[in-house]
């Protein structure tokens, strides 16, 4: 089956060149003028045509202490589509004790048989001991090639300085990227058993008790504990600007420091925290102020931040509720994989970044990070036919009416935004277009990247 792509606009990291795409199978057979023929046209007149997202941070059926995040593969992947992302890369974890593999075995699962669209794995790495270590080259051979460890969340993820060196020198060893939650868990622990023994519990010591200061301290160390260990880092939803000073000033050193942000940080702010619903807005790194908010919008135009990624966690109203008097009791994380590229086009027309700029941070800088690309998150001959027709004059209001993720309310409700995702596509299908979805659950395929050439 061929199919053309006529009159649209295409995107990438580089710019913008009016062009017809054309498709053959699963793959983009060229890129140009007067191409075909094709058994089926269709018309991107007056819209963009650019690469699918790819949301490297995504965290579904994630079990935390606090509950279940309510989306899973069949929901999340769905809700993803309809927003115009057709790559994941969600966070496998394993219980401390358990072999690595055995904790990816359990996440390929679920995905699985499941999955709308493709995914690809990072490993959370919940202790380091000799045999993790070794088991790395394993996790490497299988396709997952990058991993996670947290300076936060002691008790369940938290490693210490030490661990965390050995580790980065490990996998820089083997080429595998380190990817990092950087908040200082110890200190954080004890802030909130301040707060809870003063009787201050309300949601918005939640944030209170992990404040910027403590991203920023843990961002600093572990750029630090990175450069000893030779190795590439990765800070996954960095939200504060004494964070980004840090890797601002990692960089022009010329370290390999890469960093994500996500809409959360961009979009919301700490005030919402100490509204009715206060517990809703509960993530980690919490929403910040809105001067954090403006240095990230210039992170993302200096090219501090290589990343938009939503780190993905839903739960619902009545998940959020339960701490509502108890911060401790509220499951961290919120929904965003559908409202991402939308979100990050706002960017575009407030003037903070350019169109290149936008399909660099949703799918070319994550897929080269990554190892996806030119597979994923490029509109070239020989790429993956994974493509969004973006009108980007269609207004909407944001809703947990009209998401697809299994978040019975929405961080955004009521948001007016200009532009979506008219059309999109994943190896050549259509999975979303006027007449409504036509994914297949399962017909999502596992991505296995391989380490990059030595
Ligand atoms: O609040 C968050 N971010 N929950 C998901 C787990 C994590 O730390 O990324
Ligand atoms: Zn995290």
């Amino acid at each position: 089956m061929r199919t053309l792509i006529s009159g649209g606009i295409v995107l990438s990291a580089a710019g913008a060149v009016p062009a017809d795409v054309l498709i053959d199978g699963e793959q983009i057979a060229a890129v140009g003028t007067a191409l075909g023929p094709a058994d089926q046209r269709i018309d991107a007149v007056g819209r963009y045509v650019l690469p699918g997202g790819v949301d490297v941070h995504t965290h579904l059926e994630l079990a935390t202490p606090n509950g279940v995040a309510c989306d899973d593969f069949v929901t999340g992947t769905r809700a993803a589509a309809y927003g115009g992302t057709t790559t994941i890369v969600d966070y496998a974890g394993h219980e401390r004790g358990e072999p690595l593999l055995a904790g990816l075995a359990r996440w390929q699962a679920r995905a699985a048989g499941h999955a709308h669209i493709d995914y690809a794995f990072h490993m959370m790495i919940s202790e380091v001991n000799d045999q993790v270590l070794a088991e790395l080259a394993s996790l490497a051979g299988a396709g997952v090639t990058s991993i996670k460890i947290f300076m936060a969340y002691p008790g369940v993820y938290m490693i210490d300085d030490a661990q965390i060196y050995r580790i980065l020198r490990e996998a820089g060893r083997l080429g595998i990227l380190t990817a990092v939650h950087a908040e200082n868990g110890a200190v954080i622990e004890e802030l909130r058993r301040e707060y809870v023994t003063a009787g201050q519990t309300g949601p918005r010591y939640h944030a209170a008790s992990r404040p910027a200061l403590l991203e920023g301290e843990a961002t600093g160390r572990l750029i630090a504990l990175a450069e000893l260990a030779g190795a590439p880092v990765y800070i996954a939803h960095l939200s504060a600007a004494q964070a980004l000073a840090a890797v601002h000033a990692a960089r022009d050193r010329g370290q390999r420091v890469y960093a994500e942000t996500c809409p959360q940080y961009l979009f919301l702010d700490e005030g919402l925290l100490s509204g009715p619903d206060g517990a809703r807005y509960v993530c980690s790194p919490p929403l910040r102020t809105v001067t954090a908010q403006q240095a990230l919008w210039q992170g993302l135009q200096r090219g501090d931040l290589d990343v938009v990624a939503t780190d993905h966690c839903p739960f619902t109203a009545a998940q959020k509720a339960r701490g509502e008097r108890d911060f401790t009791l509220i499951p961290n994380g919120l929904h965003g994989v559908e409202e991402r590229l939308v979100l990050l086009y706002q960017g575009v027309g407030a003037g903070h970044i350019s169109l290149a700029r936008w399909v660099e941070l949703s799918a070319t800088g994550p897929a080269r990070l990554f190892g996806l690309y030119p597979r994923k998150g490029a509109v070239v001959p020989g790429a993956d036919a994974d493509l969004v027709v973006f009108d980007p004059a269609a207004e909407h209001t944001l809703s947990a009416a009209a998401h697809h993720s299994a978040a019975d309310y929405s961080v955004y409700e009521g948001m007016t935004v200009r532009g979506r995702a008219d059309v999109v596509m994943q190896r050549g299908e259509v999975l979303v277009d006027a007449d409504g979805f036509h994914g297949r659950q399962g017909a999502g395929q596992f991505l296995r990247r391989d380490l990059p050439q030595a």
